[in-house]
């Protein structure tokens, strides 16, 4: 079918959720993706950070082939072979006890508040103190469902599904004395994403992490990570929260786990664990074989390609380059990432969106959030020649819009912080 005939289709018959680029991929291979024209476009955005592995990965293929023929679907009512193995692994690398398994980002991060309310909750039955609030940091993303949403900052994402899930506060974005002054005994826990994805790339600060740990600590609150964005390898690590040496008691991944399978988990410690008991909370599709075997391979390719080492090389590699671009131009007013999770700050909304278009047409995919900010979550496969054909094109972008008058002389009025 081509690109015209799907749009007119969908106009007609999907409920109108997405703006979608008019480009119709049939394909692809390795950190390319291929049109319906035969085009390849380098993509540095994998799915919003999903196909970590890059496209048509044998890795993949292999775990999809085998599992397929044995065995797609028990539900949750019996046992299957592949819940055990990948709840294994990924308690060796997250640090953390348990796991729940999902199907989607905002499903890990329900899982992950209704943790908290059912501890608190336990708390109260056993006589203690503890609240039903939960502090969420501005500009935060947790993702669409009432719950998710309730904590997610952005007002648009929220009024229109007003009353959503009540008791949240927001507190200013690294700053600990405003979560000191929000904090008390009705809080039952404390919401932050290591790195703000959608919030446009910006990593929690180590004292605001440390003060969220420290007020967690004082009254049994759980300190909760998103990591369905900055996780599962994307930063050079595997959590965001590694970077910082604190360990929270709930943390959430998703998008990369099954690298374009849906796939969710919400992994916890023990103290954690112990508010559920079975009946609390379930799914039909949840850690299901197919989804399961994938991760599971997956994990086991980045260990054994040495990825994450990889990410760390090509992702300061790609900052150091993105920095060098800022010094040549201005209106570049910040650089900001860690490994393979990158955003750049243009001076205004209008340039972000005429960068963003004019990549694309040298077909080369990346995205623009949080208005003025130019994000890349490239597959974790990419190569320096990849960093090097990108920087190539921006720069000339850049250069070519510069001599417009409309972007001439927008520079931050602070001048760069490529931090
Ligand atoms: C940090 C974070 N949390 C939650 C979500 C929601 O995930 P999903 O779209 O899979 O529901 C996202 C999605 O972008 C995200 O970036």
């Amino acid at each position: 079918m081509k690109l015209e005939t799907l749009q007119s289709a969908e106009k007609k018959l999907l409920l109108n959720t997405y703006e979608r680029t008019p480009i119709l991929f049939v394909g692809g291979h390795g950190v390319y993706l291929k049109d319906e024209n035969g085009h390849d476009y380098l993509d540095l955005l994998s799915g919003i950070g999903v196909s970590a592995l890059g496209y048509a990965n044998p890795v993949i293929e292999q775990a999809i082939a085998a599992q397929s023929r044995q065995l797609l679907h028990t539900s949750n009512l019996f046992f299957h072979e592949r819940t055990a193995e990948l709840a294994l692994r990924l308690t060796e690398i997250s640090g953390m006890d348990r796991v729940f398994f999902c199907n989607s980002g905002t499903e890990a991060w329900e899982a992950a508040l209704k943790l908290a309310r059912a501890h608190s909750d336990s708390v109260r039955a056993g006589g203690g103190r503890l609240g039903t609030k939960f502090l969420a940091l501005e500009h935060s993303f947790h993702g669409r469902t009432i719950g998710s949403v309730a904590t997610t900052h952005k007002l648009r994402y929220r009024t229109p599904f007003a009353p959503v899930m009540p008791d949240v506060e927001f507190v200013q974005f690294n700053n600990a004395d405003d979560l000191r002054a929000h904090f008390s005994e009705e809080v039952c826990g404390i919401c932050i994403e290591s790195i703000q994805g959608e919030g446009g790339i910006h990593p929690v600060s180590q004292e605001f992490f440390a003060a969220a740990r420290a007020l967690c600590d004082s009254t049994g609150a759980f300190l909760i990570a998103d990591e369905i964005q900055c996780g599962f390898g994307r930063t050079g690590k595997w959590f965001g929260y590694q970077h910082f040496g604190i360990q929270p008691d709930v943390t959430t991944i998703a998008k990369p786990l099954a690298g374009g399978l849906p796939i969710g988990a919400m992994l916890c410690n023990e103290r954690a664990a112990a508010a559920i008991s079975p009946g609390m909370h379930g799914t039909t599709f949840g850690g299901g074989p197919l989804a399961s075997a994938v991760a599971i391979a997956i994990i086991d390719e980045i260990r054994s390609s040495h990825l994450l080492e990889h990410v760390t090389e090509v992702g300061t590699f790609f900052l150091d380059q993105l920095r060098g671009l800022a010094e040549r131009h201005p209106v570049i007013c910040e650089v900001r990432g860690m490994g393979l999770m990158i955003g750049i700050e243009l001076s205004s909304e209008e340039l972000a969106r005429q960068v963003a278009a004019e990549m694309l047409a040298r077909r080369i995919i990346l995205n623009r959030t949080s208005e003025t900010v130019l994000r890349f979550l490239p597959p974790y496969i990419l190569e320096q020649k990849h960093v090097e054909m990108a920087i190539a094109a921006l720069d000339s972008i850049l250069t070519s819009l510069s001599t417009q008058p409309a972007y001439a002389g927008q520079a931050s009025p602070e001048g760069n912080a490529h931090g």
